[in-house]
């Protein structure tokens, strides 16, 4: 069964990403567990950084699998998420097919023929369905895009397969494993949450940040690991316009290695947090609030 494909229960998946470099925490596991196992679609929420986008190619890798993204953003429509007819080369086709005397066949016949497979442009969700290899689906950002393709999408993750008017209803013969990631941007509509399996995910507790920051960055010292997660654990109390993530804290591990920080002190602190924080006024607070010079 298809199913088989993915993992064979929440300790082999903490084993399986892990390999593969992505500490995930026992609901992270459990919860992409249940979607191979239950062939749902995982809808993960969570602020920037954190690791959403990162768990779909995670399990593209670890399972072997290839990974289909689709990005969303606003005006992203049907014909980039699904499918399209390429229009210049039917154009082509049709003043091939005519001939120079006009002799060439009939309407019928061209109309079969520019709407076959040779002139189907296929995006995203329907190359997805159609493969026949493991295939993890990533939809990404899917809070940025349009109800409408939020409409269709619905209407794909239901029964895998789409009509084209032209060709016939293509279903998948593996269905992929589809994971959604969303910053909440807007809600998106119960019907969609309905058909996924849901996980929050949100900034680590300081251990596991520990973890992934030393296997990301292994030159880092153990020492200033400790003092950097400390102080990312803080800054992320304080009331910025944009709290640091995974990604900066694995940025201000690279930086400190780069420059040769022993110790994280005051003046290394200060001299580095503009790869942590990324606008004026949450460094002036920063700096202002714990006190640096
Ligand atoms: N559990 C984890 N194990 C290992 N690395 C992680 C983990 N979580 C996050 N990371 C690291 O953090 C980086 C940022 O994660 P990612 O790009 O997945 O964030 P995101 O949640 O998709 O953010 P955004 O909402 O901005 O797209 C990744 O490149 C990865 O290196
Ligand atoms: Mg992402």
């Amino acid at each position: 069964m298809d199913a088989m494909t993915w993992f064979s229960s929440p300790t082999a998946t903490t084993a399986a990403l892990g390999e593969v470099g992505y500490l995930a925490d026992a609901a992270t596991a459990t919860t992409a567990y249940l979607a191979g196992a239950l062939e749902k679609p995982l809808l993960i929420e969570g602020p920037a950084g954190v690791g959403k986008t990162e768990l779909a190619k995670s399990v593209a890798a670890a399972t072997g699998s290839s990974l289909v993204r689709l990005q969303c953003y606003e005006g992203l429509d049907e014909a980039r998420a699904l499918y399209e007819w390429n229009y210049s080369k039917q154009l082509l086709r049709i003043q091939a097919a005519r001939g120079d005397d006009g002799s060439g066949p009939g309407w019928d016949e061209t109309h079969d023929d520019i709407f076959g497979e040779e002139f189907l442009l296929t995006r995203p969700l329907l190359t997805a369905i159609r493969r026949d290899e493991p295939t993890v689906l990533l939809i990404d950002e899917v809070d940025k895009t349009d109800v409408e393709v939020e409409a269709l999408l619905l209407e794909v993750l239901s029964d895998f397969q789409v009509t084209i008017p032209e060709l016939g209803t293509v279903t998948a013969t593996r269905r992929p494993f589809v994971v959604l990631t969303s910053n909440a941007a807007r809600e998106l509509s119960e019907a969609l949450k309905r058909r996924c399996l849901y996980l929050h995910l949100d900034y680590p507790d300081a251990d596991r940040e520990r973890e992934i920051v030393t296997s990301r960055v292994p030159e880092l010292d153990d020492r200033v690991a400790r003092q950097l997660v400390d102080l990312v654990v803080r800054l992320r109390e304080l009331e910025l316009k944009k709290a640091p993530s995974i990604a900066e804290s694995i940025d201000w591990a690279r930086t400190l290695v780069a420059l040769e920080v022993g110790t994280l002190d005051q003046a290394a602190v200060t001299a580095t947090l503009g790869a942590v924080l990324k606008h004026a006024t949450d460094i002036e607070r920063a700096t202002r609030e714990l006190k640096l010079a």
